[in-house]
């Protein structure tokens, strides 16, 4: 079945509200839109735990800051349909910018010290964004559980810290990364890179597993892996490297010495394109 797309809060909150009243689940699934299979892993994962799949797409103009890629996002929404339909979405929520944000709107959620490092740094405003957003979808959709991809690490972890602290009634399940078959995150942002920097890319991938190797030998000290790393990072040609950090899994916070889980975490630029990618080591934690 191909989705229906409902465009307005009223109209999905009577979907969402019927679905519950027929005593049936919700799986949710928020994404900007451009998807692939990393989405369509979360939407799959959705059908399989929950009776009924809602899949949002909406470019959040909040989380991008005044230079970066918000105009030019890619907005494919017709192939997006077919995404969700091939991995079982039942219906998909593409709200209008003016719905999301009327006029006079003066509030946001902010996660505080888990946004300090990494994307949080270099994107000032970007996870006040992303919370904003989602606790609005949150509140709209009201789900059971909300799936959110681990290669966007931090985000992962700012939004179930935010569940946590402001008893949001929602599970939230991170699933693995899905990768190319030479490494390379998928993201929607592969499509911004020419074929000389895509052939590349795959190399930020094995600079994490060449670091995560010297932490499985033993090495602990995060300031000699760190520059290991931005090393490995800056031989790609034509890579700009954003951050290149080892810090601990659960709050995101410097270490070091790695000496509980931990999150080796990376942006780089390939050209003009913002990739990120992230290894774990250790057990998960805070989830
Ligand atoms: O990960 C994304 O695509 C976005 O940050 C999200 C969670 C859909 C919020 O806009």
């Amino acid at each position: 079945m191909v989705p229906p797309i409902v465009m307005t809060i009223p109209e999905i909150r009577a979907v969402t509200d019927a679905v519950r009243q027929q005593g049936q689940t919700i799986g949710f699934v928020p994404t900007m839109g451009a998807l692939h299979e990393g989405h369509a892993s979360l939407i799959r994962a959705a059908r399989a735990a929950s009776d009924y799949v809602v899949v949002s797409i909406f470019v959040n103009p909040t989380q991008f800051g005044p230079h970066e890629d918000y105009a030019k996002y890619p907005r494919t929404l017709e192939a997006d349909q077919l995404v969700c339909a091939q991995a079982g979405a039942d219906v998909i929520f593409a709200p209008r910018v003016e719905d999301m944000y009327p006029a006079n709107s003066f509030s946001y959620v902010e996660v505080a010290k888990l946004g300090d490092h990494l994307c949080g740094r270099s994107r000032p405003g970007h996870f006040r964004g992303v919370c904003t957003v989602v606790m609005k979808l949150f509140n709209i959709i009201r789900p059971d559980v909300a799936y959110f991809g681990a290669k966007d690490y931090q985000q992962a972890r700012i939004i179930t810290q935010m569940v946590r602290d402001l008893n949001v009634p929602v599970r939230i399940a991170i699933e693995p990364t899905v990768r190319e078959a030479d490494g390379l995150a998928l993201s929607s942002r592969n499509r911004y890179l020419s074929p000389a920097e895509r052939a590349v890319a795959p190399r930020i991938q094995q600079a994490l597993q060449t670091i995560a190797q010297r932490v499985a030998a033993g090495e602990v000290d995060t300031a000699r892996l760190e520059s290991a790393l931005e090393a490995e990072l800056m031989a790609i040609p034509g890579t700009r490297v954003d951050y290149a950090k080892i810090v601990d899994a659960e709050f995101l916070q410097p270490l070091t010495r790695i000496d509980r889980p931990a999150v080796i975490a990376v942006a780089v630029f390939l050209g003009t394109t913002r990739l990120i990618d992230n290894l774990l080591i250790g057990e998960p934690v805070g989830r």
